[in-house]
C-alpha cells in the first residue's frame, strides 16, 4: 500500500510569525493523533524553510521547498540549489509547478535539469504536471500529460519507486475552486501510472505516490483519495489554516485505513 501524501503548497503566502504559529500547531496536533499511512508535508518560502523543519524534527511530517536552481552553485543571482537545501535537511522539494511553468517559463527541460540537481542530493523531487482547459477541451489531455513525463523523465533511471513523486495538477482546477471530479482526476492519474508502468516497470511504478492538486479541500479531499491512482493531493490555499489543513489529514487517515490490504 501507498502513503498517502497531504502536501501544503503555501506558495507566496506566511511570514515568519504566521509560518511558526502554523509548525507549532501542527507539532501539536502530530503529538496528539496517530497518523499511520500518512504523510504531512508543508511547503513554506525558503526564508522559512529551516525554521519549519527545525519545529517539526523527529515529528511524522515533512518540510519541501518550491522550487529549487537548475545549478549546482556559482553566480546565479536568487537561486537557490539543491546542495543549499540538502544541508537544511530537506527530503523533499516541489518542481515544475504550472505558476512556475507559466510565469517563469519552465520547460520540461528544465524540470528535468532541477530533477538531476536534487537527485544528486537524495531530495525526493515531487514532480508537477498537467493541463491547461484549451488542452482539455481539444481532448489533449493525455498527449500533454504524457509528453510532460517524457519530458521531466528523459534518461532518468529509478532504483525504486520512493525516489520520485508526481502530482497532476489540472491547470484549470488551479485556484480557480473548480476541482477535476474524483473520475476525472483517477482517469489521469491511470495514464499517468500506466506510462511510468511501461518506464519503470510494475514494481517501481506500484510504488510511486501521484498526488492531485486543484482547488482540493475539507469536502472533496476523501472522494479523491478513495480512487485507487490517487495517493495524496498537493493543496494550495486550503493548507494555510491550519484547522483545514488537520481535517483533511484525518480524512487521509481514515482513507489510508480503508485501503490498507486486510491481513
Ligand atoms: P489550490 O492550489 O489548492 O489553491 O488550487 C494547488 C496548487 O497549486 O498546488
Amino acid at each position: 500500500m501507498r502513503q498517502i501524501i497531504i502536501a501544503g503548497n503555501w506558495k507566496m503566502n506566511k511570514n515568519a510569525s504566521e509560518t511558526q504559529e502554523f509548525c507549532a500547531e501542527l507539532a501539536q496536533y502530530l503529538k496528539t493523533h496517530s497518523v499511520k499511512d500518512v504523510l504531512p508535508l508543508i511547503a513554506p518560502v525558503f526564508p522559512f524553510l529551516a525554521k519549519a523543519a527545525d519545529l517539526l524534527a523527529k515529528l511524522p511530517a515533512a518540510v519541501a521547498a518550491q522550487d529549487v536552481s537548475a545549478y549546482e552553485s556559482g553566480a546565479y543571482t536568487g537561486e537557490v540549489s539543491a546542495t543549499q537545501l540538502g544541508s537544511i535537511g530537506l527530503n523533499y522539494c516541489i518542481i515544475g509547478h504550472s505558476e512556475r511553468r507559466q510565469y517563469h517559463h519552465e520547460t520540461d527541460a528544465l524540470v528535468r535539469s532541477k530533477l538531476l540537481q536534487l537527485r544528486e542530493q537524495d531530495i525526493i523531487p515531487i514532480v508537477c504536471l498537467g493541463e491547461t482547459l484549451e488542452q482539455r477541451e481539444a481532448g489533449e489531455t493525455e498527449k500533454v500529460v504524457v509528453t510532460q513525463l517524457e519530458g521531466c523523465f528523459r534518461d532518468i533511471e529509478l532504483k525504486s519507486g520512493s525516489e520520485i513523486v508526481i502530482a497532476y495538477e489540472p491547470v484549470w482546477a488551479i485556484g480557480t475552486g473548480r476541482t477535476a471530479t474524483s473520475l476525472q482526476a483517477q482517469e489521469v492519474h491511470a495514464i499517468i501510472r500506466n506510462w511510468l508502468k511501461q518506464r519503470y516497470g510494475v514494481e517501481i511504478s506500484g510504488i510511486i505516490s501521484i498526488l492531485y492538486g486543484g482547488s482540493v479541500k475539507p469536502d472533496n479531499i476523501a472522494g479523491l483519495l478513495r480512487q485507487p491512482d490517487i495517493d495524496g493531493g498537493l493543496i494550495g490555499g486550503a493548507s494555510l489554516k491550519i484547522a483545514d489543513f488537520c481535517q483533511m489529514i484525518d480524512t487521509a487517515v481514515d482513507v489510508a485505513r480503508e485501503k490498507r490490504p486486510t491481513p
